[in-house]
């Protein structure tokens, strides 16, 4: 596709409102990952699934796509700093970041507004991303206002 295709699809693609996300795991080595986003969505009731898409150059592919079990935090409208920590490309994501570590070795975030702790049960190739199903083992959720994307933009409202 050339660049302005690109550009055209990628502007038509921002006109659809999202919430945004961190999704975390643990590499088989222990180092901890995080990757900000928006591709998040609902598929199935029951069973509880949901799932999220992967870009192939990601740095951590290889981690999400080891990982028995993976979170993902929708994120506040508090918490901007955060997706634009985790969207940034580096090795130390974790530096600075007030996390814990689950039963299941998936680091977890304070504050958001949901989490959904998944084992991963599917995996499919999606062009230039990999489309991961995780079934839902356990879920919060608070109350408070939603981080939103819309445009190529953050926005609260
Ligand atoms: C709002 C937003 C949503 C994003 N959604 C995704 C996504 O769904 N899948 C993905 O692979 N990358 C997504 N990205 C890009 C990644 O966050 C970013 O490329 C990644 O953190 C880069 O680091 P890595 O190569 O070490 O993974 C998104 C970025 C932003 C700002």
């Amino acid at each position: 596709m050339d660049i302005e295709s690109e550009l055209g699809l990628r502007r038509s693609l921002g006109r659809f409102a999202t919430g945004v996300t961190v999704v975390t795991c643990c590499a088989p080595d222990g180092r901890t990952c995080g990757i900000t986003a928006n591709s998040f969505s609902s598929v199935s009731l029951d069973p509880p699934l949901v799932l999220w898409n992967i870009a192939k150059v990601s740095n951590s592919l290889q981690a999400y796509l080891d990982a028995e079990h993976f979170a993902i935090h929708v994120l506040t409208a508090g918490q901007q700093d955060m997706a634009e920590h985790f969207a940034r490309a580096d090795h130390t994501r974790y530096d600075g970041i007030e996390h814990t570590i689950s039963g299941q070795n998936v680091p977890i975030l304070p504050g958001v507004l949901a989490r959904f702790d998944c084992r991963t049960r599917e995996i499919h190739e999606g062009g230039d991303h990999y489309i991961i199903v995780g079934e839902v083992e356990a879920h919060t959720a608070a109350d408070g206002a939603p981080l939103l994307f819309f445009g190529g933009e953050y926005r609260t409202s």
